[in-house]
């Protein structure tokens, strides 16, 4: 059953480029692209059904490759706490921060969880996202872990949406292992992970490599636990000091190292070695006033893939827009429109190793895109919010939102 969808122009975004045909037609077959180029090369077929899609530009389905959409509570009164001029760092170390949604999450049922989720990542979908990558991390133990990765699981099942999960158990140290983050590392290596794994809830590794958080040393003893059970590995890295998480995660072949704002030009070049995806998050820098940039020019001149993501979570990025975030990435970090679409794009789908299926918009590749009532794709990263007209087709079925 093939599908034409016409009167079109696309910005395919192979090469991390609009790559655009203009004037274009789109077949699909089932889930997936079966031709794409001008209309007038459409080669003659029959179609059980036309679309006219009104001139519209079509991109691939945006993709936000980090995000903690999975939380209870929210943290609305830090936020004003930080506005009177406390750190995060300080709140974090008075018993706030991170172990305060560990508390609410915790507390939180499996529905109460899904329900909260759904509603942030619906805004998402709204969007244009297509594709997310969820972590756990607000559990910090086998239990809550374990709860958090079933609910990221049934996200998958509600909505028309594909949903990668992160196990991201070494956020935070839980209070059950205070003064003890060895031991808690041992324990999700030798346990939880396994286990985890075992039961078919984990897609990728994750960690939080910072002077609050964990130490090098500690993530690469969990790299190695996820190279032993073949599980790809992504690392939170220089986010508040300097490291040399991403130059560990590009070691280890990491998918990708995010945030990012204070690596230096050697962690730069050992990404590019790597191939490893440097995720930025426009939100966190924003919402929490940084002042450090990550070092754009070094990754553009080594050639490192740059995508951007939401950083969805409850602290430093309650981000319910991917396109505002675009805007940031050009606004804050001079990306170019085009670079950040890449980045929500096929740069994200090298993030989450999604490439050779998502992405860009080719034949053979699963027919994931939005059609956006606009008239140039910048346009995508110029509105701020909103809610920009479009039309949202998954796996080759337009869905309502
Ligand atoms: O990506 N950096 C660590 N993790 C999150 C923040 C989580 C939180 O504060 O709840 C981040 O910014
Ligand atoms: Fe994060």
């Amino acid at each position: 059953m093939k599908k034409l969808w016409k009167n079109c122009h696309i910005a395919t975004m192979q090469n991390g480029q609009y790559s655009s045909i203009e004037h274009a037609a789109m077949v699909t077959s089932g889930q997936h692209i079966h031709w794409i180029g001008t209309f007038e090369d459409l080669p003659a077929d029959a179609y059980s059904e036309t679309i006219d899609l009104n001139g519209a530009w079509v991109t691939p389905g945006l993709i936000d490759c980090h995000t903690h959409s999975v939380f209870g509570g929210n943290r609305s009164v830090e936020f004003e706490k930080r506005l009177q001029g406390v750190s995060y760092a300080e709140i974090a170390a008075s018993g706030g921060g991170i172990a305060s949604t560990v508390r609410a999450t915790r507390e939180a049922s499996e529905q109460e969880l899904l329900a909260s989720a759904l509603k942030r990542v619906r805004c998402l979908l709204k969007d244009g996202v297509t594709t997310i990558e969820i972590k756990s991390g607000y559990g910090l133990d086998y239990a809550n872990e374990r709860k958090m990765l079933r609910v990221i699981r049934q996200i998958a099942d509600t909505l028309p949406m594909t949903v990668r999960s992160t196990c991201l158990a070494a956020h935070a140290l839980p209070p059950e292992y205070k003064d003890q983050s060895d031991a808690y590392i041992e324990h999700i290596c030798n346990e939880m992970l396994p286990k985890l794994h075992q039961e078919g809830l984990v897609d990728a590794v994750d960690a939080f490599c910072e002077y609050l958080a964990f130490s090098p040393a500690q993530v690469e003893r969990l790299f190695k636990t996820a190279q032993s059970l073949n599980l790809p590995i992504k690392l939170h890295a220089e986010q508040l000091s300097a490291l040399g998480g991403s130059s560990l995660a590009a070691r280890y072949h990491a998918l990708s190292a995010d945030h990012l704002e204070f690596m230096t030009e050697d962690d730069v070049k050992a990404m590019a070695a790597a191939g490893t995806v440097a995720v930025l998050l426009p939100g966190a820098f924003y919402f929490l006033r940084e002042t450090k940039y990550p070092p754009l020019d070094s990754l553009h001149q080594h050639g490192v893939r740059i995508a951007l993501s939401s950083d969805l979570n409850p602290g430093t990025s309650p981000a319910l827009s991917l396109r505002l975030m675009m805007n940031m990435g050009s606004t804050l970090f001079r990306l170019t429109p085009e670079q950040t679409l890449a980045g929500v794009t096929i740069h994200a789908a090298y993030a989450l190793g999604l490439q050779e299926t998502h992405g860009t918009l080719e034949t053979g590749k699963v027919a994931d895109f939005i059609a956006w009532d606009i008239e140039h794709p910048s346009e995508i990263v110029y509105w701020l919010g909103g809610d920009l007209p479009k039309r949202i087709i998954q796996h080759g079925q337009e869905i309502s939102i």
